[in-house]
């Protein structure tokens, strides 16, 4: 079984022998790599490496068992700290990309350079993923590995495989995956998110049951009993902007993280149904879950709301959006993210305090907030107190009420008075049907 496309990668010449170092989850993608690698691109050893972005156990058993099965050469990469540390930068830019909080977008950066790190340390010649053509991964990827001497494979992409295709070859070949692979999904789970895209949800109108989620509860409200689920409250402290406790035990991001996954998960917080717009401009349906993100998320923005100033928080939305942007393109060391980051840097010296949230019905809902660093005076908001703070008094806000929208009104009259003069006939006057009754 020969590939849909020729190869026009060129074929070695020398003969030392020459490794490429694979990003290998041990889906079907991945797995199909491993042979091509060695017969169509004639590469002398595939080292799968496995980064440690926090999916699942069972995940990592599975690339470790099929690994062996091809007798692939294979590394693994406790990442986790690094990802968590990206996820908490993003907490600090609020960062969402259409309502999705990047989950995989920050960890391919992070394999990426696992990856890298790899095949320098086993005098590797080149990098490889298992992405289509068609995705974002390909592009956060290449986007760290072009930077250096590696030469860059990517076969899914350079030989046009389908899925159909993979799925007859690893049947040729005898290929370990598992019979249907992965479910009728395509799945990214991490510390941060959970992705489930293809196959019915390719369709945006199709209606998913609950069976797509794995990580929230159904957020209705009813346990498997038919009781009410229970509210639950939780706080969460902050330091500079950086989520640092839960319930005022200090927790590392990694912790963190993983605790509010579960605990906001269980009252189903955090899902998203979206369609997104991919950076080669292909619409594509989402399904995301997200329950500590949701969470740290929330409770980041109603601190600054109690810390920032308008004015800081007005800009800080552009800041954050370039950064959320930024960041889902995989650009991570953009000199761009330098200088979105100096300016969150600032900003976030004050965000300090404590958020109160409470999970109910799905949502993550703030119901209080407290910092040092509050630009907040309880007396001058008061509707208790009849000054408003030193000298100023509640008198003094006349004059500025006289003047508020006297633009506005100057606009206005100027428009009526040259309407009035050129006879323009295209005034204000609505007519509606029936309006001689
Ligand atoms: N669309 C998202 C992104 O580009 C997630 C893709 C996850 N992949 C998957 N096979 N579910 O960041």
């Amino acid at each position: 079984m020969t590939p849909p496309t020729d190869t026009d990668t060129d074929t070695d010449t020398d003969t030392d022998a020459e490794s490429v170092a694979l990003a290998f989850s041990g889906g079907l993608d991945t797995t199909v790599c491993v042979p091509l690698l060695e017969q169509e691109y004639d590469y002398d050893e595939v080292i799968g490496v496995t980064v440690d972005v926090g999916q699942p156990d069972a995940e990592l058993a599975e690339a470790a068992e099929t690994a062996a099965a091809l007798g692939t050469e294979h590394r693994v990469v406790d990442a986790r700290s690094a990802f968590a540390d990206h996820c908490l930068d993003a907490v600090r830019a609020n960062a969402t990309y259409q309502e999705y909080p990047l989950g995989t977008a920050l960890a391919r950066p992070v394999v990426a350079e696992a990856v890298r790190d790899v095949a320098a340390a086993e005098d590797c010649v080149a990098l490889a993923h298992g992405c289509t053509g068609k995705g974002n991964d390909q592009l956060r990827f290449e986007a760290v590995w072009r930077d250096g001497d590696f030469e860059v494979v990517a076969p899914v992409r350079e030989l046009g495989l389908t899925r159909e295709w993979e799925t007859a070859y690893a049947a040729d070949h005898d290929l370990p995956v598992e019979g249907g692979n992965e479910g009728a999904w395509s799945i990214d789970t991490n510390l941060w998110s959970r992705s489930v895209e293809g196959d019915a949800l390719e369709d945006p109108s199709y209606v998913p049951g609950e069976e797509i989620y794995e990580w929230t509860a159904p957020p209705d409200g009813e346990t498997e009993t038919g009781t009410e689920t229970e509210t639950e409250t939780v706080t969460v402290g902050f330091e500079d902007g950086y989520p640092v406790a839960l319930d005022g035990e200090a927790l590392d991001p990694v912790a963190l993280v993983e605790t509010l996954n579960e605990v906001a998960g269980a009252h189903g917080v955090g899902r998203t149904d979206t369609m997104e717009d991919r950076m080669l401009g292909l619409k594509v349906r989402e399904n995301y879950e997200h329950p500590a993100a949701t969470t740290l998320l929330t409770a980041h923005e109603a601190l600054e709301g109690l810390v920032l100033t308008a004015d800081e928080r007005s800009f800080k939305r552009h800041v954050d959006q370039e950064w959320a942007e930024t960041a889902y393109e995989g650009l991570l060391d953009a000199p761009l993210m330098d200088a979105l980051e100096g300016f969150i840097e600032v900003t976030q010296s004050r965000v300090t305090g404590t958020v109160t949230v409470r999970f109910e019905g799905g949502k993550a809902r703030v119901v209080g907030r407290e910092s040092p660093y509050a630009t907040y005076a309880a007396d001058a908001a008061s509707f208790d107190t009849e000054s408003v703070t030193g000298d100023i008094a509640q008198a003094d806000a006349t004059g500025v009420a006289k003047y508020h929208g006297f633009q506005s009104r100057l606009a206005t009259a100027a428009t009526d008075a040259a309407d009035e003069e050129t006879g323009d006939p295209d005034d204000t006057t609505v007519v509606t049907d029936g309006g001689e009754q």
